[in-house]
């Protein structure tokens, strides 16, 4: 079924990060379940770590191995994958997804991977028929409100792999979806009377160019952050506002490899804006050369995060399709402030284990007082009836 415009308006939910296993920390799936709602998208899109493929043999509590079969991990993927894949199904959201770094380490390859987001009904793209480029490369065009014509693109790019053999990880787009790229976006331009079409590009990890974003400060100035790389003297960086607005609560990391992405983006002039995962603290909207950087946070809570851990929107206008128009909801934005909320926050997010810890010794505390007066009131009326 054709993603199409909905009287004018196409709407994006981008989830990213949502990096979990089977036994899922309930916050986050409240999170989105409540993003769900509140924003009612015409599209969902995992962009990569969608699961802790890397932790799946994982004993529940600590890294001791107790799957010891690829059947084993298989089974542990699917539950992992159903618990972020399960509501937007049951809601009849369309979704797509990306491979992140997280995703592809263990024994199930992409393909296999891929079949399973491929068994949900709402399952888009993941189709594409050039096999020079892995599954989790493709594009989807996006067609006008009467269902006539393409008036929208959204590419998917993998940028992270595993050669199991070696046991090597790599990231960055390969050279062959660069050309994959440059090929459709020429036939999409041709099937639009010579017009780009314009598109987001979504991918997991950052390209180098989106570190021209980062100025070089010193250590006491605002919002530095010490950058530290093999082979490379230490430094201090931070967001420079004259090209991105937003927070970065790490560094800016782009891959290597040169493979010509960036070049071919400005180059073929459709992508109206770059946008990333894989940076858990890191949340801006920049330019660099012309083009736009759009990086979302994350929002698992089972990794290191912070309170912007939430989802990203996308609102297209099809009489104005001159921008992007985004904005992102954080967990409080969606699920409130209140006691429950901050409890289960604090209870299921990685990063607030002293208030968690505290929480424990309070409840234990609580505990014993209501049971010595409880004890203390059964003797006494023991006694009193004596
Ligand atoms: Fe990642």
């Amino acid at each position: 079924m054709k993603l199409k415009f909905n009287n004018g308006k196409f709407v994006i939910l981008q989830v990213s990060d949502a990096q979990d296993l089977q036994f899922v920390r309930h916050t986050m799936i409240r999170m989105l379940n409540k993003a769900y709602d509140t924003v009612n998208p015409d599209l969902v899109v995992f962009t990569g770590d969608n699961i802790l493929g890397n932790h799946l043999r994982d004993a529940r509590f600590g890294s001791r191995k107790v799957v010891h079969t690829k059947q084993g991990e298989l089974e542990r993927m699917k539950t992992a994958i159903n618990h972020i894949i399960a509501p937007v199904e049951k809601r009849g959201i369309p979704f797509a997804m990306l491979y992140g770094n997280h995703d592809d380490m263990n024994w199930i390859t992409k393909d296999e991977q891929a079949d399973i987001y491929r068994s949900y009904t709402m399952c888009r793209g993941l189709d594409n028929p050039d096999k020079t480029v892995d599954c989790d490369t493709y594009n989807m065009p996006v067609y006008s409100s009467d269902g006539e014509k393409i008036v929208y693109n959204i590419w998917m790019m993998d940028t992270a792999w595993k050669d199991k053999e070696e046991d090597k990880c790599y990231t960055g787009v390969k050279k062959e979806a660069v050309d994959w790229y440059k090929r459709t976006s020429d036939e999409l331009k041709k099937q639009n009377d010579g017009k780009v079409v314009p598109s987001l590009m979504f991918q997991h990890i950052p390209l180098p160019e989106c570190m021209d974003l980062m100025e070089e400060c010193k250590k006491t100035d605002d919002g530095a952050l010490r950058f530290f790389r093999d082979g490379e003297e230490e430094r201090y960086v931070r967001l420079d506002k004259k090209k991105a607005d937003g927070f970065l609560g790490e560094p800016i990391m782009g891959y290597d490899i040169d493979n010509g992405q960036f070049e071919a983006v400005k180059e073929k002039g459709d992508v109206q804006a770059i946008v990333l995962g894989h940076e858990h603290v890191n949340n801006y909207i920049g330019v660099t050369q012309g083009v736009k950087i759009i990086q979302s946070s994350a929002a698992s809570f089972r990794c290191y995060g912070d309170r912007l851990r939430g989802v990203r929107v996308f609102v297209l206008d099809e009489n104005d399709l001159s921008d992007v128009n985004t904005y992102f909801l954080t967990y409080n934005e969606l699920c409130g402030k209140n006691l429950f909320t901050e409890l289960a926050y604090i209870w299921d997010a990685d990063g607030e284990g002293k208030k968690k810890a505290a929480l424990i010794a309070g409840a234990g505390v609580a505990t014993a007082a209501v049971t010595a007066a409880a004890v203390s009131c059964a003797k006494k009326k023991k006694g009193e009836r004596q």
